[in-house]
């Protein structure tokens, strides 16, 4: 132990008097921003000691003065939230659809809260995500093309009864089955569907088009139901055919398989399935999907 202080002889330092291979240490004091810093936050950790949960104890800790806890706090926030859920959906199950629209917090609502998971859950298997349908007749719902309308209306009685479902008022329209029932001949069908091809594109064979669109526009065939220029009509469920967007496909086989011996889509009713507040959200995400009139 050396009795009095030594000083460096380069810096004037101090050295706390350890020597290793003739190698002395400086006793440099620590900077004062660095201790000021340090006795700022051992204050600060005294504070918490006293108002936050801190020092484990026997059984439990310190609770600290403002009893503040994650799990009450949590809590509350999620009641908070269950609390304003439960008010949007009370004003939505008073709303009609229009007013739904019309208010910014309730459409924000509808369409981002309840609609777009509860189409996840029930519509997605058969529409696809994000609606944007899938092969073998389900339409997509995310363009403008409907088979039974598009307003927010025409959408809501789609939920509520289904298409061809086992609900008393559910949407219904069938078309012959002109090649199974004899109505028309084999010829006859091949012709027609040649013409509803040429609708939306090219044809092979422009005579048997010809041929196809006088048998159209009988007034005892397709155009009763289809429309004189093919564009469908929402009352009877009836699509249209020149857009080039098919349930089953639109070559000329596909679409004289059609017309040989259709085939129908089934929806289900949704009004026993979801509640009411559900379908009307539901029915304003689909409007709003892109294709909503
Ligand atoms: C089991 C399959 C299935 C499920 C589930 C289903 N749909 Fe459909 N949906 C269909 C079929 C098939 C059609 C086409 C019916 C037809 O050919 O007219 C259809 C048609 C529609 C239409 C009419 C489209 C138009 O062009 O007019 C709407 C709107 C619709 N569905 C919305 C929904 C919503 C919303 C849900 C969920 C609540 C849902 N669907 C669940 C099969 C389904
Ligand atoms: C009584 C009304 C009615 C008549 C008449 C009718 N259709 Fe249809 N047609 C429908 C309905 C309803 C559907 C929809 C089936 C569905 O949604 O699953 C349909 C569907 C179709 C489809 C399928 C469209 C697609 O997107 O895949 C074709 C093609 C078609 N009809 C062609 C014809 C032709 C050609 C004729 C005349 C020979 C005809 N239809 C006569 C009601 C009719």
């Amino acid at each position: 132990m050396p009795s009095e202080v030594e000083k460096d002889a380069i810096t004037g330092t101090e050295t706390t008097g350890h020597e290793w291979d003739g190698i002395k240490e400086l006793n440099t004091p620590l900077p004062k921003w660095w201790l000021y810093v340090m006795y700022a936050t051992i204050i600060w950790s005294l504070g918490y000691f006293v108002f936050y949960p801190a020092i484990p104890w026997v059984n439990g800790f310190t609770r600290g003065v403002l009893d503040y806890d994650q799990r009450t706090d949590l809590d509350r926030q999620l009641a908070e939230v269950r609390e304003f859920r439960g008010e949007l959906l009370t004003r939505i199950e008073g709303a009609s659809l229009a007013e739904i629209r019309e208010d910014d917090e309730l459409l924000d609502f509808a369409v981002r809260g309840g609609g777009r998971a509860a189409f996840a859950e029930n519509c997605a298997p058969c529409h696809g995500l994000g609606g944007g349908g899938q092969q073998g007749g389900y339409p997509a719902l995310a363009d403008d093309a409907w088979i039974w309308g598009g307003t927010l209306d025409d959408i809501y009685a789609t939920l509520l009864y289904g298409i061809r479902s086992d609900h008393p008022q559910t949407r219904f329209g069938i078309m012959p089955a002109y090649g199974v029932d004899g109505i028309l001949t084999r010829e006859e069908i091949t012709d027609i569907a040649h013409y509803v091809v040429s609708l939306s594109g090219e044809t092979e064979d422009a005579e048997a088009a010809a041929r196809g669109a006088e048998l159209y526009q009988r007034p005892d065939l397709c155009v009763t139901c289809h429309g004189e220029n093919a564009e469908g009509n929402v009352f009877l469920g009836a699509p249209a055919l020149g857009d080039q967007i098919w349930l089953y496909g639109g070559t000329v086989a596909e679409i004289t398989a059609q017309v040989h011996n259709p085939q129908y889509g089934v929806m289900p009713a949704w009004i026993d399935r979801l509640d009411d507040a559900t379908i009307k959200m539901v029915s304003v995400y689909v409007h709003a999907l892109g294709g909503g009139q």
